[in-house]
């Protein structure tokens, strides 16, 4: 914890507090019209009120309220030193904007409050996140900062509780914390001194002293020989009886049709042992197939769901090319996703609550697909659910076409499910990703103005990405190189 002249410290910091807080909300209000003048804001999904959002943090379940945190720079479209932007909500699709819970006021966390996690304990919510400090010669360090609350309204730096260790980079920030039996358990991802990524696991049996027992994943530890300069935001949970660790792994090099974006996210499931703190673990999948996912984080909820919210963008790309950045924001959150483990791998599935966004809709059985691309009625908007299922086994190729900017396409002897999309950098080339799926049986397609997410048979496979659009195409299509039968249905969102 601070020692007193920290404190003391804090405390002095604390008008600055004050005075961040006040600009951030003058940006809201000085912003407002022109980021809701914006044909590209989204309709149903969480987006800063100004600024830049990145990763979600803090996602938990507190008093049967969901309370989602974000990295948020409210002063401009770019990376800064971050603020952690609060929403809450009853049913995980409408979200309130709370008050600013974090600020980077203080000598630990100056220049970023940076991502990390929230846990209940004792009926208060803590809050456990890196404060990032940069030097004038820009050398990084790096703080674990434990925040309390006894409302979720209001909230209070507690101070620094886990340093650097040895062994490690200032690199080494995102906490994650949980309680497995008697213990609080963080974990932090981290680079090693040879540059290599790691999971790094920490304990502690009061949530303010921590052991630090090493790192449980990485480069050398586990399976993996060379895995990425640096792992970000690890998050470790049981799901059906199996440990998966959750990371964000960067340095990768495209392998394939795989690791096609600058950065990725994906999982690994296998067996932590707690007493010798080992993990034993298999390959690691992408969770997403898009352009665009990066940094997710879950959390269980009173229905015992695993529940995971990433951010819909992804570091170091091409912020200054997104049309929102007109409109002073820029970035949004995925739509949250209940998480399952089918035969070893995590399935992702909107949240059931989502359906309450559906209004009016229409259902076309057994429609025969052509070469001709065909509109069906009431299937066409910029706020829009599909959903489509194969009647037969697919033999010919289908595609999708959206708002003449984006397609989904199956091709059943290759077994390769594409997503392209026009580049939002020159608003011409055309982008491709792509997985390998054995069959195809539904997709289900949400639509937002600028933004779309694809979860094909169930779950098993996930495509998300930002799209911008024409605002006045609102054209959607099906076709097959050969007959095809399926039936669609779609409903507007409200
Ligand atoms: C991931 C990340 C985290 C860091 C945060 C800073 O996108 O780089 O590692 O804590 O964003 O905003």
């Amino acid at each position: 914890m601070v020692s007193r002249n920290e404190t003391k410290g804090a405390r002095i910091m604390s008008d600055l507090d004050q005075q961040l807080r006040k600009q951030a909300y003058e940006e809201v209000n000085k912003q407002k019209e022109v980021v809701e003048s914006d044909p590209y804001r989204l309709a149903y999904h969480v987006m800063p009120p100004v600024g830049l959002l990145n990763d979600p943090n803090g996602f938990i379940q507190y008093d049967g309220v969901y309370h989602l945190f974000y990295q948020w720079n409210p002063f401009k479209t770019e990376h800064g030193a971050k603020f952690w932007g609060h929403y809450t909500s009853k049913d995980l699709v409408h979200w309130e904007h709370q008050d600013i819970t974090l600020t980077p006021s203080d000598w630990f966390d100056k220049n970023g409050c940076y991502s990390g996690s929230a846990i209940e304990h004792d009926g208060k919510m803590y809050l456990f996140y890196t404060g990032n400090v940069k030097d004038e010669n820009n050398n990084r360090e790096t703080y674990q900062v434990m925040v309390e609350s006894k409302d979720g309204v209001h909230f209070e730096k507690k101070g620094v509780v886990v340093h650097l260790p040895e062994g490690y980079t200032p690199h080494f920030r995102d906490p994650k914390v949980w309680k497995h039996e008697e213990f609080f358990y963080m974990i932090i991802g981290a680079q090693s001194h040879d540059e290599t990524g790691k999971a790094v696991l920490l304990r502690s049996d009061d949530l303010e002293n921590w052991e630090h027992l090493g790192a449980i994943a990485g480069a050398h530890v586990g399976p993996f020989e060379d895995f990425g300069y640096m792992w970000e935001c690890p998050d470790l949970f049981e799901l059906n009886g199996q440990d998966v660790l959750v990371f964000s792994p960067q340095g990768l090099e495209p392998n394939g049709i795989y690791y096609q974006n600058l950065y990725q996210a994906g999982y690994v499931v296998g067996n932590v042992d707690y007493d010798s703190v080992q993990y034993k673990h298999g390959d690691f999948v992408e969770l997403d197939r898009g352009f665009e996912f990066y940094a997710p984080q879950t959390t269980e909820d009173d229905k015992g769901r695993r529940i995971m919210i990433g951010w819909l963008g992804l570091p170091e790309e091409r912020e200054d090319a997104h049309p929102t950045i007109e409109h002073k924001w820029i970035h949004a959150m995925t739509l949250p996703r209940e998480l399952k483990l089918i035969d070893g791998k995590v399935y992702q599935l909107p949240v059931e609550e989502l359906e309450q966004l559906r209004g009016e809709g229409v259902k076309h059985e057994a429609v025969e697909l052509g070469e001709k691309a065909q509109a069906l009625e009431g299937v066409e908007g910029d706020v829009l659910e599909i959903n489509v299922e194969t009647l037969e086994t697919v033999t010919n190729e289908i595609t999708i076409h959206i708002r003449n900017h984006a397609n989904l396409v199956y091709n059943p002897i290759d077994k390769l499910f594409k997503l392209d999309r026009i580049s939002y950098v020159d608003g011409e080339t055309v982008e491709e990703r792509f997985c390998h799926l054995q069959q195809l049986k539904s997709v289900r397609i949400f639509l937002d103005t600028s933004s779309i997410e694809v979860f094909i048979n169930g779950g098993e496979e996930v495509f998300t990405a930002r799209i911008y659009p024409d605002v006045n195409e609102n054209g959607i299509s099906f076709a097959a190189e050969g007959e095809e039968k399926v039936t669609i249905e779609a409903w507007k969102l409200k």
